[in-house]
Parts: C-alpha cells; structure tokens; sequence
C-alpha cells in the first residue's frame, strides 16, 4: 500500500542503520529493560517479514516481526513498529503492519502477539488475549497482551509461557534467562 508521497516495501540490509536509528528515536534507552524486547535479544528478526515505508530515498517507517516460542510451537512477536514524528497519522503504520500480516499468512506460523494499545492494534485485527493464557517472563500488563490468527482463531486458544525461539547470537546466551 502506498500514497502518492510514500511506499511500503520489503527491507534489505541496507536499511539497518536507519531502523536502528528510528526505533531507538522512537522508543528510547527503555526499550532495553521490556519484556518484549528481551524476547528479542539475541535472535534475529524473521527475514522477509520486515518492511519500510520510504519517501525519495528516506525512512519513515518501519516494522519488524520476531520468532517466539507458545506452548511448543513458534509464533510471531510483532514490533518495534515505529513511523518518524512528522509522518505520524497518514495510514502509514497500519499499511505497515498489514504488508506484515499478509507476508506472515505465507509462512508457518499460527498467529501474531504484541503487547500494545488495542485500540490501534484492533484496526487490523488484533483482539485481547484471555487472560492468564500466555506468560511472559516479566511484567506485562495483561490488558495489552493482544493476539491475531493468521490461519483459523487458533491464537485465541493458544497457552503457556512465552519463551525466546532460539539464541542467534552466542554472547546472548544466557543474559535474559528466557531461551
Ligand atoms: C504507533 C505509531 C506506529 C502509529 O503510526 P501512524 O503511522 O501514526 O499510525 P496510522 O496513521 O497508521 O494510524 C493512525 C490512526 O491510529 C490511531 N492511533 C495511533 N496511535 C494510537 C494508539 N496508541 N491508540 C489508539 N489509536 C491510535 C490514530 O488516532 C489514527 O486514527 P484514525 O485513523 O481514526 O484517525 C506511531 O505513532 C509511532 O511510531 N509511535 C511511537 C512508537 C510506538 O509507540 N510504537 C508502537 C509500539 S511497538
């Protein structure tokens, strides 16, 4: 999806630098200490389940989907979802997010987590997971634990911890405790 001032594509690598630089923008030195993230640390992002939204050459946004364990089997963390401050409210994030979701219905997976807003999340989608169904290692506030499936409702459904999908750096190994 795209306007006539910005495109939604896939990401290379040689858009790293500037989605480093974007999220750490948009979320800050906090974004270390969430749970969410520390999902994250470690493992690589899905290949091909990344996009950009760019404009003549620049970022403007960008997300990312990451794999996490439920329950035995591998499913889809989604973020960091970040769109650049003055490009905020033009559909961007949303065409983001559904460039994702329909390269993710491609794959294995049964469904997508995320810890947000659901106000937002629910424009495409996303639902509130019941409670006490998925774990966390850390704190999550469970009202912002949200779900989509990508196959039937089989998110909605799922249960158990949630736990790092692999350790794809070896320095990472043990600092998080969740592998
Ligand atoms: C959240 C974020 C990605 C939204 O990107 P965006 O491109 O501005 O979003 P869109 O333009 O696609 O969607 C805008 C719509 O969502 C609504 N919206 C945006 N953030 C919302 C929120 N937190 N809760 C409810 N609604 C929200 C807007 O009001 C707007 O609604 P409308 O279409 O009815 O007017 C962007 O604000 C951002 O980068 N924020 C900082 C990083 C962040 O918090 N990321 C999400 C957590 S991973």
């Amino acid at each position: 999806m795209s306007d006539a001032s910005w495109q939604i594509r896939p990401e290379t690598p040689a858009d790293d630098a500037a989605v480093e630089a974007l999220n750490a923008a948009s979320f800050g030195p906090g974004r270390f200490a969430k749970s969410a993230y520390r999902l994250r640390e470690g493992v690589d992002p899905v290949a091909g389940l990344g996009f950009v939204a760019t404009s003549g050459g620049q970022l403007l946004g960008s997300v990312r989907f990451w794999p996490i364990r439920v329950g035995g089997h591998e499913e889809l963390l989604l973020g960091p979802l970040a769109v650049r401050g003055d490009q905020r409210g033009k559909g961007i994030g949303i065409a983001l997010m559904q460039a994702g979701i329909d390269a993710a219905k491609l794959g294995p997976w049964r469904g997508i987590l995320l810890v947000g807003d659901e106000p937002y999340y629910a424009k495409v989608g996303f639902s509130r997971l019941p409670p006490g169904r998925v774990r966390f290692a850390g704190p999550v506030d469970e009202r912002r634990m949200l779900g989509l499936s990508l196959k039937g409702g089989e998110m909605l459904t799922v249960s158990g911890q949630i736990r790092r999908a692999r350790i794809d750096d070896a320095n990472c190994a043990d600092s998080a405790g969740l592998g």
